[in-house]
């Protein structure tokens, strides 16, 4: 019932060459590129709480307090103090006491930066708090999602998502709290888990248990974004979800157009959310690099509250499926990755199903070049 209707592709197309997954310099130039220029998904906005929550991104060199001041305003900094530049914060998440203080010499500072003590520092000429906050750096939100950006005066949020607001409005994904969370460790470079995400030819050997909910042939790709690639599949006739057995103990989330509820969209917002919209929850994986050959996955399910208030709720029957599907995916991706770093790899041909791959290939050597 689905035919490859698609239009022929050339052969001007090829996979990148190993370099751009295995050499440890390019990687390093992917950091400096793209990810320390562009917004990053850092979390969601229940992870912050109350005044003082905080959680630490860790990506590259970098480590950044991602925080709830007083104002209720969220912030990031640098985790970096200004006296000899010791990292203030250790623990990955917590609550701090009403200030930042270095554990060091106790320099200590607000929630929204500010240098307010500076033991002895009374001597030296010139030293003036004010001069010495932290570095600040840029922060929004979107229906619930935290983002940051470590550019130093980054376009608009608004801007990089285009229309992605408009088009997932109905989700009302600030409503939905997180049900459960995996963080997977992969030997894969972080372009392998897009391209991944970003085709369903491999689902009938890879994920026969998804073919059976949703057919692998059913996708429908948006033309490919400056800054996201993605497109829906169907869900068969009487699946409801995206489940062990495809049935949904959940109800539907409120607002859903009747298209919206018989699909599932796999959206990949560039460089490192990966946004899974299905009728009754929402599964999002934040994708932070290690290495060339190494990614850190962080995996949330989230409900709608009145899900996770009902007696007996339980999010397995979608975290199972869940998990086995990613493993699947992840254990190809380090095949791809354990391949791709043979001197016997060459550069290969996409198929038309492929498009969106040929477009992250694009997007990497247009702010990167080509690494050989
Ligand atoms: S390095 Fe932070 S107070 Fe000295
Ligand atoms: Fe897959």
């Amino acid at each position: 019932m689905y035919d490859n209707t698609r239009p022929e592709v050339g052969s001007e197309a090829r996979t990148l060459s190993a370099r751009h997954y295995t050499a440890p310099d390019y990687f390093q130039q992917e950091l400096e590129k793209i990810h320390y220029q562009m917004w990053l998904h850092a979390g969601r906005v229940e992870q912050l709480p109350k005044v003082g929550s905080y959680f630490l991104i860790e990506l590259g060199m970098e480590s950044v307090i991602v925080l709830r001041s007083e104002d209720q305003g969220l912030r990031a900094f640098y985790n970096v103090c200004r006296h000899r530049g010791t990292q203030l914060c250790q623990h990955a998440s917590g609550t701090l006491p009403g200030k930042i203080q270095c554990p060091y010499h106790a320099w200590t500072y607000t929630f929204d930066g500010r240098l307010i003590n500076a033991p002895l520092m009374d001597k030296t000429r010139g030293f003036d708090l004010r001069d010495h906050s932290l570095q600040p750096i840029a922060i929004d939100t979107w229906d619930g999602h935290i983002f940051i950006n470590f550019a130093p005066d980054p376009s608009p949020l608004l801007e990089h998502l285009a229309d992605l607001p408009a088009k997932f409005r109905s989700w009302k994904m600030e409503h939905l709290r997180q049900a459960a969370e995996i963080v997977y460790s992969i030997e894969a470079n972080w372009k392998l888990v897009i391209q991944n995400y970003s085709e369903c030819l491999h689902c009938p050997l890879l994920h026969p248990q998804l073919q059976q909910l949703s057919h692998y042939m059913s996708g429908e790709n948006d033309p490919p974004r400056p800054t996201y690639l993605g497109g829906r599949m169907d869900l068969r006739d009487g699946v409801e979800t995206l489940s062990q057995d495809g049935i949904s103990p959940w109800a539907t989330l409120p607002g859903l157009r009747e298209y919206e509820r018989r699909g599932v969209y796999y959206y990949a917002i560039l460089p490192n959310l990966l946004l899974n919209l299905h009728p009754q929850y929402m599964l999002t994986f934040t994708l932070w690099p290690k290495a060339c050959d190494r990614t850190d996955i962080v995996c949330r399910w989230s409900f709608h509250p009145n899900e996770l208030a009902r007696e007996g709720f339980d999010p397995s029957n979608a975290v199972d499926f869940w998990d086995l599907t990613n493993r699947q995916d992840w254990e190809v991706s380090e095949l791809a990755q354990r391949g791709i770093s043979s001197r016997a790899y060459r550069p290969g041909l996409y198929s038309n199903r492929e498009e969106l791959l040929s477009a992250l290939d694009r997007f990497v050597v247009e702010r990167c070049g080509a690494a050989d």
